[in-house]
Order: structure tokens, then sequence, then C-alpha cells
């Protein structure tokens, strides 16, 4: 096999954000980009040099060319062996699942989770570390900063390989492994779950599910484990064939994206009981009842105070971790169950060493996240499951657990607003505006609502004492209610600023207001303090979660 060495110059921009790197597909289209950045990636993932990787992605456009170039790359690259999913498609729990389970070195995840895809969408590349979770900031700035200074990358001359069935075969020294995409993560998801249990539900008629692939790589997972598994009727799956531009819609699922599923649920002439969704790579995931939306930082509070009643769960959990923009609903159960309740970062990375030293059992982001020790990313699919399996366990609504969460431990009123495509500099002066504030705040009276802390958060990881600051500006107040702010690390175009705003209400007689109402004050509050319309010349978020 002839290895061609390629004269390269470095590119600037290629810094990992909060998950990977995440550009426009124009920008990865850029001659040597990619390459660029993966040989970045084998310069500092020595472990790789004869050792196992496994390489998949969410299917968007430029999924296929990239996998390519990968395959040869790896081979130039001295990797012993891949483990590619047929037709490249491999979901990022079902990455981390594999990385784990065959006790790979790492693994390449190709995506930009629940951005757009397409010609003129956004595509990413996130690298996974041996544990099966993403590459901590340590790695990332490494490969950051030999992406500034590469002259060349190594990349096999060979024709493009054939992965569309599994099957075996070499590219010089390396072996490639073309392996099914759903049967790893199917096994596991079946070792954790009772079956047989969801299976009945189905199979009686008593829940009548759809499920929203949004044309993206849940869509052969879904059909596998619910169709095919546990018998919910054919079609239970909507859009479940993987599209290289998810349909020309945005694959996240959140009320905004999911009108075909919210339709079908509110219908007053269909049987659908319960509806979910997932998003590009099939890490997010969307619970709703009819006419009921579950917000995702009350289903991980959900989920922490049932979780007994699971069977991979059975013998309890030692603590949870949510990261520090999502509702403290979880606090609530983790302070009532005498179990340690972290705070973290945005991003699951935050949460690997909490898991890989038994400290917690879950986590979750308020942003359509959450997961548990089985793997180390979120799981979408799983979260599904997970209220599945608790709705065999109680035979109740997915309203009815909700609204008797409620009652036992208080709503948390929760919303994000995000104002997006900012101008980057006045975004972080924004920011700076707040953070020079936050040390003079406590004690400050806004309408009815009193500051108790107001801070810049920063994190001390209990496990490797790394500390990581400048996550957000957080504004508590006497009541529990909170307001935080802080840039997003995903978006491709500007800056994205989001703030979340959350206030408790313990009285049960309370827990019908309309959210945005419940929280009118506070997000009144949360513009003034931030000088938003003013700095922005923006009168209203652009999405509203
Ligand atoms: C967003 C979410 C965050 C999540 C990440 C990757 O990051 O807010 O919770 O972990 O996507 O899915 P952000 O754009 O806010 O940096
Ligand atoms: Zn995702």
């Amino acid at each position: 096999m002839k290895i061609n060495h390629i004269q390269s110059t470095p590119f600037s921009d290629q810094k990992p954000g909060t998950s990977g790197l995440r550009k426009k597909v124009r920008v990865f289209q850029q001659p040597h980009y990619l390459e660029n950045f993966v040989q970045s990636i084998f310069n500092i993932a020595q472990s790789l040099k004869g050792g196992l990787l496994v390489l998949g992605g969410d299917g968007r456009f430029y999924n296929g060319h990239a996998i390519q170039i990968i395959l040869k790359m790896a081979a130039a690259n001295g990797v012993k062996r891949v483990m590619v999913g047929t037709n490249g498609l491999l979901s990022t729990p079902s990455v981390s699942c594999i990385i784990r389970k065959y006790k790979a070195d790492g693994g390449i995840i190709l995506s930009a989770s629940h951005n757009p895809g397409g010609a003129d969408g956004d595509f990413g590349i996130k690298f996974n570390i041996s544990n099966g979770g993403p590459a901590p900031t340590s790695f990332t700035d490494a490969v950051y900063e030999a992406s500034k200074t590469i002259h060349e990358y190594r990349i096999a001359d060979i024709e493009p390989v054939n992965i569309d069935t599994p099957r075996r075969f070499v590219i010089g020294d390396m072996q490639v492994d073309v392996i099914d995409s759903v049967a790893d993560y199917s096994e596991m998801m079946e070792q954790l779950f009772d079956f047989p249990a969801i299976r009945s539900l189905f199979t009686s008629d008593q829940l009548q599910m759809c499920f929203d692939a949004m044309h993206a790589v849940t869509g052969p997972y879904a059909i596998e484990i619910f169709e095919k598994r546990l018998q919910a009727q054919a079609g239970t799956v909507i859009n479940g064939i993987p599209k290289e531009d998810f349909g020309g819609a945005h694959p996240d699922p959140n009320l905004a994206h999911t009108k075909e599923l919210t339709d079908r649920l509110n219908s007053p002439s269909t049987k659908t009981n319960f509806g979910a969704a997932s998003d590009g790579d099939g890490d997010r995931n969307m619970i709703i009842g009819k006419n009921f939306f579950v917000n995702p930082s009350d289903s991980l509070a959900i989920m922490t105070a049932n979780a007994h009643l699971i069977p991979g769960y059975k013998d309890g959990i030692v603590g949870v971790a949510r990261s520090l923009p999502t509702s403290r609903a979880v606090d609530k159960v983790a302070a009532a169950n005498n179990i340690s309740c972290y705070e973290t970062p945005t991003g699951w990375k935050y949460f690997g060493n909490l898991l890989d030293d038994n400290r917690i059992t879950l986590c979750g982001e308020e942003s359509f996240g959450s997961g548990s020790n089985h793997i180390r990313e979120k799981d979408g699919l799983w979260a599904v499951l997970f209220w599945l399996n608790l709705i065999a366990v109680k035979q109740q609504s997915v309203e009815d657990i909700t609204r008797a969460h409620w009652k036992q431990y208080g709503r948390h009123y929760y919303t994000r607003h995000d104002y997006e495509a900012i101008d980057s500099d006045i975004a972080a002066r924004l920011m700076e505006h707040l953070r020079a504030q936050s040390t003079s705040l406590a004690g400050k009276r806004f309408s009815s609502y009193q500051v108790q802390l107001c801070d810049d958060f920063r994190y001390l990881d209990p496990v490797d004492k790394s500390v990581t600051e400048h996550q957000g500006v957080r504004v508590l107040f006497e009541d529990e209610s909170r307001i935080v702010y802080r840039l997003s690390g995903t978006g491709t175009e500007g800056a994205t600023l989001r703030v979340y705003i959350e206030r408790y209400v313990a009285d049960p007689q309370q827990h019908d207001m309309d959210t945005q109402q419940a929280l009118a004050e506070l997000i009144h509050i949360a513009g003034e303090l931030a000088e938003i319309k003013a700095r922005c010349q923006r009168d209203q978020p652009d999405v509203i979660t």
C-alpha cells in the first residue's frame, strides 16, 4: 500500500467547541481542511497507533466522503483495526457502546448533532476516548494546538472501499470490519430494560406510540427496537429513513421542530398517547404525552426518583449530575433521597469523570439530553425506553407520572430563550457586562425578587481536580428562582446567547400555569440585567424551549 505524505498549511479555526469541531459543510469542503483536523487527532491520540478505532456518523451530507478519507488516513497512520458502521452510520450513543464493548482505543463520530444538514448545512467531527466518552478539554486543546502547526498529513493511496454491507477486508496492514450499526446497541438496551413488560404495553394496545426519527440516524435503531423487538405496530416510527439533509428539516427534537409528531399526539381522532423524538446523531430525546410536554430537566428528576423500578438500575443509584443551566428539579430528588448531586459546565464531557469514578449513575442536561453509566454519552433511545419501562411499571400516563412527581417534589417552571446569530463582539461584551456586575448584585431587589448570589460559574472537577472557568453567569434569588446566561459553544454563525430561567413552586395548586406566564417577571428581569434589547437590538428570542 502506498502512503502519500501531503504537504498542507494550518487553518486557524480548528478549535473544538462544546461537542467537537462543528462548521458549515463549505468550510469542511476546503482542500485539506478535514484531513488537517483528522491528522491532528492521530498526532495526539497515540494509542490509535496499533489500536482499534470505531468510526461512524449520523449520515448527513459529507458523511460518506469523510468516512472514506478517514479510513485511508487511519491505514496510513498505523491503526490496526477499524470498526465502521454499515454505510458509515452509527449513532453517537452506539459509538460509545461499541468503544466500551470492544475495548477500542477511541472513536470518531461525524455529526453536527441537531444542526441542519445538506450542502448548505453543518458538518462536524468529534473524538471519543477509550472510556467511550467525548475527549476531555485537555485532549481537544492539544488537537487544536497540533492543528495550528500541522504541515503534512498521511493518507493511503487507494480507491474508495465498499461499506454498504457487513463484511471484513484489509487496507494495507489495517483490518476493517463493517459492522451492523444497530445490533450491539439494541442488545444493550434489551439488558437494561424490561422488554417483555414494554412489549405487552404495545401488544395489548394500551400504548400507541409515535417516534419521530427526523430522517436522522435513529431511524434504523428505532425500527429494530420498537417495531421488531418490542412489536409496536408498523408505522410507529415516522421519518425513519436517514437522509443526507434530514429531509430539509431541522433534526432537533423540541416542540418547534416536531409538528408532525405533536399533531399525531394532540389530534382528538388518534389513539396515539406516547410520543418521542431524537436528534441528528441520536443522543437527544423529547418525551411527550397527549397534549403534554415533559421538560427535559423534569425528565431527569423523574428518572432519578424512579430508577429503582428499572431492571438496569434496580439496586438504586449512587448519585446524579446536571449541567449548570439544567433546572434544579433533580436536586430536590437527590436531597430527599440522600444522594450526591453534581453541577457541571454545559456539555457531556464533564460527566465522564464522575461516571468513571462511580460518583453518579444518571446525568442530564436541559437541552434534551439524559443518560447513565451504561455508556459515556447522552442517549436518546435509552431515555425513551426508560419512560416506556416506567409507564409499564406504574401503569400511568406520561402526564400522570409527571404531575405526581411535581406534587411530591414541587414544580420547577423552566424555559430557555435563545438569541441567535448575534455579532460575536456584541455578545462577548454583553457577557463581560454581566460578569462585571456579578460581584455587586447580591442583596439587590428586582421587583419581587431579591438576589441571593451571583457569580461566573467555575467548575472544579472533583476527580481530576481540573478547573474550568467562565461557564456562565448565574443569578440566584432568595425564593430559589434562577437566571443563567451563557454563550453557545456549538453554533456556526456569530454567537448565540442562551438565557435560562427557572422558578420553583412547591404548592400543587399552582402547578397549572403557563410556563412563559409563570416566568414572565423573571424573563423581564433577565432582559434588563443583561441589557439584551439595547445591546443586541432584539425584541424577542429566536427560539424558546
Ligand atoms: C448545546 C447544549 C448542550 C449540549 C451540546 C451538545 O451546547 O446547550 O447542553 O451538550 O449542545 O449537544 P451549546 O450550544 O449550548 O454550547
Ligand atoms: Zn446530538
